[in-house]
């Protein structure tokens, strides 16, 4: 046996049959250090042996106590409590908190944090010129995803990554002004004046307000669909290491701000595989168009010429709990808008019949939380190129706390992969004029 570094049962035998020999490697939580490969080669010129994993489907990158998922079976809790128990009983700003602080906040330090993310919504006024900057249509993501980045310029202090002060006001800079850019992004696309935020409203009847507020002295926001838009934030607050926060700590791993490690956030979210889905999700739901041409749909879907967008999810191989949760408010949320959603009658059959779809089911595919949430904000009266923003205010706390964890990290070290390298070798340049 060559050299041991395990022995006992919790560990991997593993023999490297181009030499014969034997390796003994630890095993912790069910996992092995791709480290301890390093170890295995033909000779001693050899780099060692390597694990390859495109898309991380197999690689704990981090230890992690925030967000616990149980895929299989559908579970989703933040620091151990469930996430129904959470939708059902707690705040948006309680679960903030919570996943950065790690505990609930007794009633003190509640009232203490609402006040400080309440008062740290306003935005220096130099961020609206910015914001003048963009075309008239430009996308509020990509205006979100600018303006949080530019945060950093204001706030170059918050570098200091190591000063706890700084640390915990970054983050409630992060969370309070999130929304308050959110909306700014979302007017500047309509041509309209900025609304200033209010702190006599509630976390989400504040956003609220800032969106949708025109000549009344006082925006008063609908208590259903302040109460429902607190829960889909909740619902977005956290998701451990999905492409956003991987993205988050790969540039705080750098040793980056809070504000230009979330910017990452907002870039991974951006794209149509993680928070653009709901997007995609109204787009598809409005290209089927009715009830009679989900059969052709989902024959196109089997023939590989579509995604059943808001369907399927890398962790959860069951129903996502969090799409439960939106289900539930939809209802709710049509009745205080008093809309009827035309889209809805469609996502409700197209869902049941995926269901009952042997491709799905045997696929492991099943709703995900941007299956609902798109026919909510739609009800809402957010348009659907604000969707993504909507998603990033959710998700601003789960990240600004795997910032945290990450400079908390005894094991930190800079993110640096490595590659296999396919290309050539030794080829001579050649000038312009003899290509
Ligand atoms: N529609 C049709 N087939 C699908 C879908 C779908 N939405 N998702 C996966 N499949 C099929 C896929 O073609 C593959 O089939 P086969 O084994 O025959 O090749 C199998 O299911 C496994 O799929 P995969 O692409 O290997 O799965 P993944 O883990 O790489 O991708 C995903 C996960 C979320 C990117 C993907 O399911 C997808 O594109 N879904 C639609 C987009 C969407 O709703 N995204 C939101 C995710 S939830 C929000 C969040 O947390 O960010």
């Amino acid at each position: 046996m060559e050299k041991g570094q395990a022995t006992g049962n919790d560990s991997l035998t593993v023999t490297d049959n181009r030499t014969g020999k034997s390796y003994d490697v630890e095993i912790t939580d069910g996992t092995v250090r791709a480290m301890d490969f390093r170890q295995i080669k033909v000779n001693e010129d050899d780099f060692g042996l390597m694990t390859y994993d495109p898309g991380f489907t197999n690689t704990a990158s981090c230890r992690s106590n925030i967000t616990y998922i149980d895929g299989e079976n559908g579970i989703l809790e933040h620091r151990g409590i469930p996430i129904e128990q959470l939708a059902e009983n707690s705040s948006f700003l309680e679960v903030a908190y919570l996943l950065l602080y790690g505990h609930l906040p007794n009633q003190k330090e509640l009232d203490d944090w609402i006040y400080e993310v309440t008062h740290h919504t306003y935005v220096h006024e130099n961020i609206k010129d910015f914001m003048d900057g963009f075309r008239h249509d430009a996308d509020p993501t990509g205006m979100l995803l600018a303006s949080v980045g530019a945060l950093s310029t204001f706030y170059p202090e918050a570098r200091d990554v190591n000063d706890e002060f700084q640390r915990h006001v970054s983050a409630v800079r992060l969370i309070a002004k999130m929304p308050t850019l959110a909306a700014f992004a979302y007017r500047h696309s309509l041509g309209l004046p900025y609304v200033y935020p209010d702190n006599e409203l509630s976390y989400t009847g504040n956003f609220l307000s800032m969106l949708f507020k025109m000549a009344e002295p006082r925006f008063e926001p609908d208590p259903r669909i302040e109460k429902a838009l607190d829960v889909l934030f909740i619902l977005h607050a956290d998701h451990e290491q999905n492409c956003s926060a991987a993205a988050v700590r790969v540039v705080a791993s750098a040793i980056n701000d809070p504000f230009t490690s979330v910017a990452a956030g907002v870039a991974g979210l951006y794209g149509p595989s993680h928070g653009g889905a709901n997007v995609a999700v109204l787009k598809m739901l409005q290209r089927i168009g009715s009830t009679d041409n989900i059969p052709d749909f989902l024959e196109g879907v089997k023939q590989g010429e579509e995604r059943l967008m808001g369907f399927g999810h890398r962790v959860y191989k069951n129903y996502d709990p969090r799409a439960r949760i939106i289900r539930s408010h939809v209802d709710e949320v049509l009745e205080a808008t008093n809309k009827e959603s035309p889209l809805l009658d469609i996502a409700i059959e197209l869902e049941k019949r995926a269901l009952d779809d042997e491709y799905f089911t045997s696929r492991k595919l099943y709703p995900n939380v941007d299956y609902w949430s798109g026919i909510i904000y739609e009800a809402m009266g957010i348009p659907t190129g604000a969707f993504t923003v909507m998603f990033a205010i959710g998700r601003t706390p789960g990240w600004t706390a795997q910032w945290l964890e990450l400079m908390n990290d005894e094991e930190f070290r800079i993110a640096r992969p490595r590659q296999i390298y396919t290309g050539s070798h030794d080829v001579d340049y050649v000038p312009v004029n003899e290509r």
